[in-house]
């Protein structure tokens, strides 16, 4: 949890101390001189090695996108207490390491990430190999087994241009989906073969009609205008010998597709195109390189249409038959036209894939419809298998929810029309699925006609390919579940960037979303290169005077809700920050740092004389707080003054502690006291109503605005609302993600529980017991009633707004890995390199668990209370430590011991004592 304890400044601590001077020779007596570690490497620690080598990037694919990559690792280890000291790593041109090799020297340090790369920066498409060694207490371990580092193309070598039939430039209406290719022939097998593509669209580039990666929607949302991603693969399997082909079809994706509830098209350019260039060597040495040029063709093929809201439609009789082979006659096709070079930058975060495919719940059938249910909202399609004559036709529509008669709910979608259509050429039976195209779903309804038949279906769901590791589970299986609906919620808005929902016509990265829910996040996935690839989007979207918009990418422009104000420009600060804590990933302060302090000036900048956040700013507040009309989600029970002054304080506090991790000593003083006077201004101006609203008391406690001697108190009357409104929620967007650590910081932690547990609406398990698979936009949005929620909303659009898959609520999810269970990282040692274990039983729960795999490994925390005995134990991986927080009313037998815990697994046996 981040806390604007202005108090609790960080040390400034160093990631690698006492780097060494890199040195091509290494000569460790020299390095060492009277240094107390071990002298001899060849003493030797065979019980422990470096594996997992790996660089920052999280792309999964053949090159970094860094040319100066940050290096990591892991022990593997097999005793216990295991703890680093010092590393060393080597750079060299083979695997061998027998010719020129950079060396890092001897570097102390105890933590096996974000290591320096000690060797030059990498030259376009240089591949590199490095390993490392480590010192722990007992001695040096073996060299790591070597890793590769690959570098992508460099902006200097891209020859190839972006290209579109000519048919296809400045296409602004919707339409049927270009199709490109080129052949070209091999004389030798080929050695080495990588593919860098992007596309201004969506691309799905094949070599010889087999796709080059698994990778959809490439390549992703990103603000076009300063950044556009490329991937790099390796497709050396894909060539032979002789004629080969290269294609892709280019989907209108968010470059000139529909976007946002406005319909706005073209929002970057009104042509789409594909960019690739194809770099081969042969066996024989030779070098062709085939890039996106003049040379190319372009058609038009079975995809009519293909928009991320409105869905696909795809007519299978008008689909050239082997158009991604070679020996296809383009002749008829056309010429293709050159358009300027985008602003490339080398992805490096995950790309979206197929997470899962899951097997239909319940597939009833009635006349010509199919319902199918996927037992789960979520993000995806359907796939299946469909048989019928030539013009037989099939299609699918979606729904999160089903309505009072049982038919697809679709009102919710807006706009948006979630539908595939696909219409048969006769060949048999086929395998469809829609492309650059998701829905956000739990049923689907397929209509056949006729003579059409669907012998099998199945439930793809899409996401970004995180590693998805956090886990939690307790004695209460309603909040066992809604601990899943919360990391289902995350991996239908993880797609592509981070999104508030993945069904109506929105699906758009509001800033406020992230911002309340990124800690979360961190925990259930390793969410670090994700988030840190869309934070760069956030700077580049920032207006000038800092201010930041509610929507990253920016396609809003010019509507009211454009700079929506606090807590949602408030992920500037946060979003770094909850990086920072979860991951020890200090660059992203580094790189953020101007765009943190930018979007805090902005609010310096915004204060009246009374040195408080002026009201008639734009803010959107508290959003959705249950006590506001279900219309004005703004106008919620919180003043938005006082939220926006308490935000402007934190986030100053953020930056001071951020600029004394970068030594920026200056700035670190100017924050801080920023910081300060913004507090008090809002206290001396809120102290008498802050604490009537949850929201008001949570954020006096939590952004520390009341005075720390005031904690207490408001804590009392924070529990007292909660008790007065029998565990009922009453936050919204901004107060959520406070309220219950609020309680927790000052001891109200049966009220904490009764808020979590409390099945009454409002409320977390309001949603599970209503049967909720993911987290819901409004608390109510299935009323108590058994009605569904209208969501009417007073805007110029008159648009409506409920969608059932918006994770912000489940923000909830950190407090039960940090609280129920009891695992979270320490901001003085971030990256769980430290993990503070301190469990809060509660309510009726008897047992609860959860872990995490961090950087180093995993770390997790369980616990059982049989009677009065509580039984705790924990792990923690090689290279970390720990310590353990007794809970106040349990007592621990005397001289166990709760600090400097190490590497291994440790158990407490406590008693209750009140
Ligand atoms: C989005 C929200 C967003 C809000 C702010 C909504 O339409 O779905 O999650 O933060 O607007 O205006």
């Amino acid at each position: 949890m981040i806390t604007n304890d202005a108090s609790a400044m960080l040390p400034v601590w160093d990631l690698h101390r006492s780097v060494q001077a890199r040195s091509t020779n290494w000569r460790s007596k020299d390095l060492l001189g009277s240094n107390p570690i071990p002298r001899d490497e060849s003493e030797g620690d065979p019980a422990v090695t470096a594996c997992g080598l790996r660089t920052e990037d999280d792309s999964g694919l053949i090159a970094c996108g860094l040319r100066v990559p940050r290096l990591s690792w892991r022990l593997a280890a097999q005793r216990t207490g295991v703890v680093q000291q010092a590393y060393r790593i080597q750079v060299a041109g083979e695997a061998s390491f027998s010719g020129e090799v950079d060396d890092s020297g001897m570097v102390v340090s105890d933590l096996p990430f974000f290591a320096a790369w000690p060797a030059r920066p990498l030259r376009s498409r240089e591949s590199r190999w490095w390993r490392v060694r480590i010192q722990t207490d007992v001695g040096w371990t073996r060299w790591s087994e070597p890793a590769v580092v690959e570098a992508p193309l460099s902006s200097e070598d891209w020859i190839a241009r972006p290209i579109s039939p000519q048919s296809n430039v400045g296409r602004t209406a919707p339409g049927p989906v270009p199709l490109l290719r080129r052949e070209f022939t091999l004389r030798h097998e080929c050695r080495r073969a990588r593919l860098y593509v992007s596309a201004l669209g969506l691309h799905d580039v094949q070599i010889n009609a087999a796709a080059v990666s698994n990778d959809l929607l490439e390549p992703g949302w990103t603000e076009y205008r300063g950044r556009l991603l490329f991937s790099t693969y390796d497709v050396t399997h894909l060539l032979k010998p002789g004629r080969n082909a290269i294609s892709s079809a280019i989907g209108e994706g968010w470059w000139r597709g529909e976007l946002t509830w406005m319909k706005r098209r073209a929002c970057y350019g009104e042509t789409t195109a594909l960019l690739a260039q194809l770099e081969i060597e042969t066996v024989d040495g030779e070098r062709i390189v085939i890039p996106t040029d003049e040379t190319w063709r372009g058609g038009y093929g079975g995809l009519r249409l293909a928009e991320l809201y409105d869905g696909t439609e795809f007519d299978q009789r008008l689909e050239p038959q082997g158009w991604r082979s070679a020996g296809f006659d383009d002749s008829g096709w056309e010429r293709v036209v050159e358009l300027g070079q985008p602003v490339l930058e080398p992805r490096a975060m995950p790309g979206v894939r197929v997470l899962h495919t899951l097997a239909p719940t319940a597939v009833t059938r009635e006349g010509h419809h199919i319902r199918v249910d996927a037992g789960q909202n979520l993000a995806g399609y359907l796939r299946f298998r469909a048989r019928g004559a030539s013009g037989e036709r099939v299609s699918v529509r979606h729904a999160e929810v089903l309505d009072d008669a049982g038919r697809l709910h679709t009102a919710p979608l807006r706009h948006a029309r979630a539908t595939d259509t696909y219409i048969l050429a006769g060949d048999g039976a086929v395998v469809l699925e829609p492309r650059f195209t998701f829905h956000g779903f739990r049923y689907a309804e397929i209509e056949v006609s006729q003579n059409a038949i669907i012998d099998s279906i199945e439930i793809v769901v899409l996401g970004s390919a995180l590693n998805y590791t956090g886990s939690f589970e307790c004695s209460e299986p309603a909040l066992n579940r809604l601990f899943e609906n919360t990391v289902w919620s995350q991996r239908a808005n993880f797609l592509a960037l981070p999104t508030d929902c993945p069904q109506r016509d929105e699906r758009l990265g509001w800033t406020g979303d992230i911002q309340v829910f990124a800690e979360t996040a961190c925990l259930h996935a390793n969410s670090r290169a994700f988030l840190a690839n869309w934070l760069k989007d956030l700077a580049l979207a920032q207006r000038a005077d800092g201010c930041v918009p509610s929507t990253v990418p920016n396609v809003i422009v010019g509507h009211e809700f454009e700079y929506g104000g606090v807590g949602w420009g408030d992920a500037a600060t946060v979003v770094p920050w909850a990086l920072y804590e979860a991951y020890a990933d200090r660059e992203v302060l580094a790189r953020q740092y101007a765009s943190m302090r930018a979007w805090i000036d902005y609010g310096a900048s915004r204060r009246n004389e009374e040195g408080v956040w002026r009201s008639d700013d734009l803010q959107l507040g508290d959003w959705l707080d249950p006590g506001a009309p279900p219309d004005r989600p703004h106008a919620a029970t919180t003043e938005s003054a006082y939220i926006a002054t308490s935000f402007l304080s934190h986030g100053a506090a953020i930056v001071a502690r951020t600029a004394k991790l970068l030594a920026f000593a200056r700035d670190a003083e100017d924050y801080l006291e920023l910081s300060r006077t913004v507090a008090e201004a809002a206290w001396r101006r809120w102290e008498r109503t802050a604490s009537s609203t949850q929201t008001g008391c949570a954020i006096a406690i939590m952004f520390n605005i009341a005075p720390e001697p005031q904690h207490a108190a408001i804590g009392v009357e924070l529990a007292a609302l909660v008790e007065r409104s029998r565990g009922r929620i009453a936050t919204g967007f901004l107060g959520t993600p406070l309220v219950l650590p609020a309680l927790t910081r000052t001891g109200q932690i049966e009220a904490a529980y009764q808020l979590l547990r409390n099945r009454a609406c409002p409320g977390w398990l309001y949603q599970v017991e209503r049967g909720a698979t993911t987290m819901w936009e409004r608390w109510d949005a299935v009323l108590p009633d058994g009605r569904l929620h209208k969501g009417e909303m007073q805007t110029d659009e008159g648009a409506t707004m409920t969608s059932f898959n918006h994770y912000a609520y489940g923000c909830v999810a950190a407090w039960l890995y940090h609280t129920v269970a009891g695992i979270a990282p320490d901001a003085s040692r971030p990256g769980f390199a430290h993990v503070i274990f301190a469990p809060r039983p509660g309510g009726e729960l008897t047992h609860a668990a959860a872990s995490v795999v961090t950087a180093l490994g995993r770390a997790a925390i369980s616990w059982t209370l049989t009677g009065a005995e509580m039984r705790v134990s924990v792990e923690l991986p090689p290279g970390s430590t720990g310590e353990f927080h007794a809970p106040a009313n349990y007592s621990i037998s005397l001289g166990a011991r709760t600090s400097g815990l190490g590497s291994g697994t440790h158990h407490f046996t406590l008693m209750r004592t009140g």
